[in-house]
């Protein structure tokens, strides 16, 4: 897969610290690791991409052990094709083949997000929410369908392939759909957000130290001051009143695809006033929020998978982070460019990772 030669990786139970230089292929090992797991890369929206270049096929597997039971999760890509097995067999329905290995990856691209667009953190929230709940993605992507297929009405209408009083029946219907979708994807993105919010706040203070409170803040035209999330009957009202405004747009102007999620720093936004070293701070408590409430959830701590811990944070700040990830259960897989970024004296396991091979 990508540069990685074929390996065969037999891993400690806690902390798997790989070194290397840049390009050698530690995000590589990861992703792999990632893509097992979620079926998904962190970095493409193509699994082809995997592929070693000039070869015809990548083949990624893991025996996972879990209160003693071993499962063999196993996935074969090649050009326009994904075959996935659990235990040598077909997964049918593939639903099947989450939940019993769950994994949670830092990478630098996320301390790009406090500053980032409103859709890439809708996007991050919405990865953190589905993994809380799985049914979260079958909402998700009804919404997304009634959506699509709202805004072609909305563009049919505008172009005049569709009579007004056709385009008002139509829209009427997919009012109703997409407010009941609208409400349960905001009070499912609120649940997530208001278990993360006080282990983030935890975390953080763990890994900085400075009093200083990080927070998540939903931001929707759909939520009151008070957090409530408006009933489907309004969210209807809402889009019949904006109707125009959408005909004349040809889109939905109004609806959790509009929604951001801002990380705050002491109540202002961190992605206008935090430092560097804060927002990765920040990033960081995040993940080992979700962590543990994934944990909790699933009866079962995730893996994380932390790329490239460099020395962006302060020496202390560092210290209390593999402090405060000695703290947490679970198995861990970290990257760096040096090991001496990686302050963990107990249970380690330390390899070189070099032009795609692994030494240990
Ligand atoms: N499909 C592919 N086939 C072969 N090599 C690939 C493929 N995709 C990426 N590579 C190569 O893999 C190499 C290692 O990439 P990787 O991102 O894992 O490095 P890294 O060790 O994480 O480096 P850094 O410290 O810079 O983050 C790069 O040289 C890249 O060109
Ligand atoms: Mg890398």
């Amino acid at each position: 897969m990508r540069n990685l030669r074929p390996l065969q990786l037999q891993p400690r139970e806690r902390f798997n610290v790989f070194v290397g230089d840049n390009g050698q292929g530690k995000t590589n090992l990861l992703e792999a690791i990632y893509t097992i797991a979620t079926l998904r890369s962190f970095r493409t929206a193509k699994l082809t991409d995997l592929i070693a270049f000039g070869a015809t096929e990548a083949r990624l597997g893991a025996r996972v052990v879990k209160d003693e039971l071993v499962r063999v999760y196993e996935v074969d890509l090649a050009p326009g094709s994904r075959k996935v097995r659990l235990d040598g067999k077909a997964v049918r329905p593939l639903s099947r083949y989450f939940g019993g290995f769950n994994v949670v990856v830092f990478t630098p691209e996320d301390l790009a997000l406090p500053r980032g667009s409103p859709g890439d953190r809708r996007r991050f929230l919405d990865r953190g929410a589905f993994n809380f709940e799985p049914g979260f993605l079958a909402l998700a992507s009804d919404y997304e369908k009634v959506l699509r297929t709202r805004n072609s009405v909305l563009k049919q209408a505008g172009q005049g392939v569709l009579g007004g009083k056709q385009v008002e029946e139509l829209l009427a219907v997919y009012d109703t759909q997409l407010a009941q979708l609208a409400t349960q994807i905001i009070s499912a993105r609120q649940r997530f957000l208001s278990t993360l919010g006080p282990e983030l706040v935890k975390a953080f203070s763990a890994i900085t130290r400075t009093g200083l409170a990080a927070g998540a803040r939903y931001v929707s035209k759909l939520v009151d001051e008070r957090g409530v999330v408006a009933p489907a009957v309004i969210i209807e009202e809402r889009l019949r009143e904006g109707r125009a405004r959408d005909l004349a747009s040809q889109s939905t102007q109004l609806g959790p695809h509009r929604d951001d999620v801002v990380l705050e720093l002491d109540g202002r936004e961190a992605g206008s006033f935090a430092s560097q070293g804060q927002l990765r701070a920040i990033m960081l408590a995040w993940k080992t929020a979700e962590l543990e409430i994934l944990g909790r959830a699933h009866g079962d701590q995730p893996i994380l998978l932390l790329d490239d811990v460099s020395s962006e944070l302060d020496p202390a700040r560092n210290e209390y982070l593999f402090h405060h990830l000695a703290s947490l259960a679970g198995q861990c897989f970290i990257t760096t460019t040096a090991s001496t970024h990686v302050l963990l004296s107990r249970d380690r396991a330390d390899y070189r990772i070099q032009a795609g091979q692994i030494l240990q």
